[in-house]
């Protein structure tokens, strides 16, 4: 790892200036280059993290959001699919923190470390192949509206079995499955992608977990229901009970329960906290974002932009 620390540039870099990491070194986005015959870009095999850094106009500086438990967690997905992470967690932090001040961002921004097969060969497996690891930067706003709310459908695309590709590894190629789901919705005039199971309970969105508030408590899908086991999700599932003084219950949610829940709000690192106004053409609660869909996503914009020294430990300052 380079050991040269850059001094951040006036305005952001970007398109081919911008820095990135690759295969161990800081390089320029025009020089990193991948050959056509890499594994991961014919067969999927990949996995990789959404990680949000957030400006904070006050402190003037950016805060990365719980870094640590996305390389954690990637270094987990990396194991499943025979793969390796190149350094360890901290070291991981660190380069990501070099790497938003090389570019000079004063806005949010994601970041994207991918672990891949960087071998240029035919044959469909995961062992005795090279891993390439990067990570790239971009200013990044909201994903999905968190202000009026979205509309989602269910999809008729079922979220796949941990036995025929683990959700819980973030795994490249399975994001097909959130592709079909997401394109289904959005030509059907919707915002979002809810997913069933096979046997029909409640999964997850196209890229985002889901609670639904029922007579004062909070419910989510447990990890058995194929989902991505995400650092959003218990993120509030904490501040739902430390925060708010509420349950929260981590159940089978029928897709029944979608339509009379009192609230339904999707959340993920992109989404963030996002309240859901309308799933199937029903109308949830008032059809407006729900009060504590609206306090949670209050608490939780206050901690990522650095307003809460309670959950300090949970941002890395760049
Ligand atoms: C399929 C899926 N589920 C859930 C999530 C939420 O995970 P996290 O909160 O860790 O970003 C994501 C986000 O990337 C996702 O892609």
């Amino acid at each position: 790892m380079s050991e040269t620390q850059v001094a951040a540039p006036r305005t952001a870099l970007s398109g081919d200036d911008a820095w990135v990491w690759f295969n161990g070194d800081f390089a320029r986005y025009r020089d990193a280059k991948l050959g056509v015959m890499t594994h991961a870009l014919h067969y999927g095999t990949g996995c990789f993290e959404g990680i949000r850094a957030y400006w904070s106009e006050e402190a003037g500086r950016l805060y990365t959001f719980r870094a640590a438990e996305h390389f954690d967690r990637m270094r987990d997905s990396a194991k499943i699919l025979h793969m390796r992470l190149p350094l360890g967690t901290a070291e991981l932090c660190e380069v990501t923190s070099e790497l938003l001040r090389r570019n000079g961002y004063r806005e949010d921004v994601y970041i994207r470390p991918l672990c891949y097969k960087s071998a240029e060969e035919i044959g469909v497996r995961l062992h005795n192949l090279a891993d390439g690891f990067l990570i790239y930067t971009s200013p990044f706003g909201p994903y999905v509206d968190v202000d009026k709310g979205i509309r989602c459908m269910v999809s008729t695309w079922r979220r796949q079995d941990d036995n025929v590709a683990p959700a819980r590894a973030k795994c490249t190629g399975i994001y097909i499955n959130s592709a079909l789901a997401k394109t289904e919705a959005v030509e059907n005039g919707f915002d979002e992608a809810i997913m069933l199971t096979a046997d029909g309970h409640v999964s997850e969105g196209s890229a985002e977990n889901v609670f639904i508030a029922r007579g004062g408590a909070m419910i989510t899908p447990p990890p058995t229901e194929n989902i991505l086991e995400g650092i959003t999700r218990a993120t509030l599932m904490q501040l739902i009970v430390e925060e708010m003084g509420l349950e929260v219950h981590e159940r089978p949610v029928d897709r029944s329960e979608l339509y009379i829940a009192d609230e339904i709000l999707l959340c993920g690192t992109g989404a963030q906290v996002a309240p859901v106004i309308e799933v199937d053409r029903r109308v949830i609660g008032d059809g407006e974002p729900g009060p504590l869909t609206t306090r949670l996503q209050g608490i939780y914009f206050d901690i990522c932009k650095g307003r809460n020294p309670k959950y300090r430990d949970w941002l890395t300052p760049v």
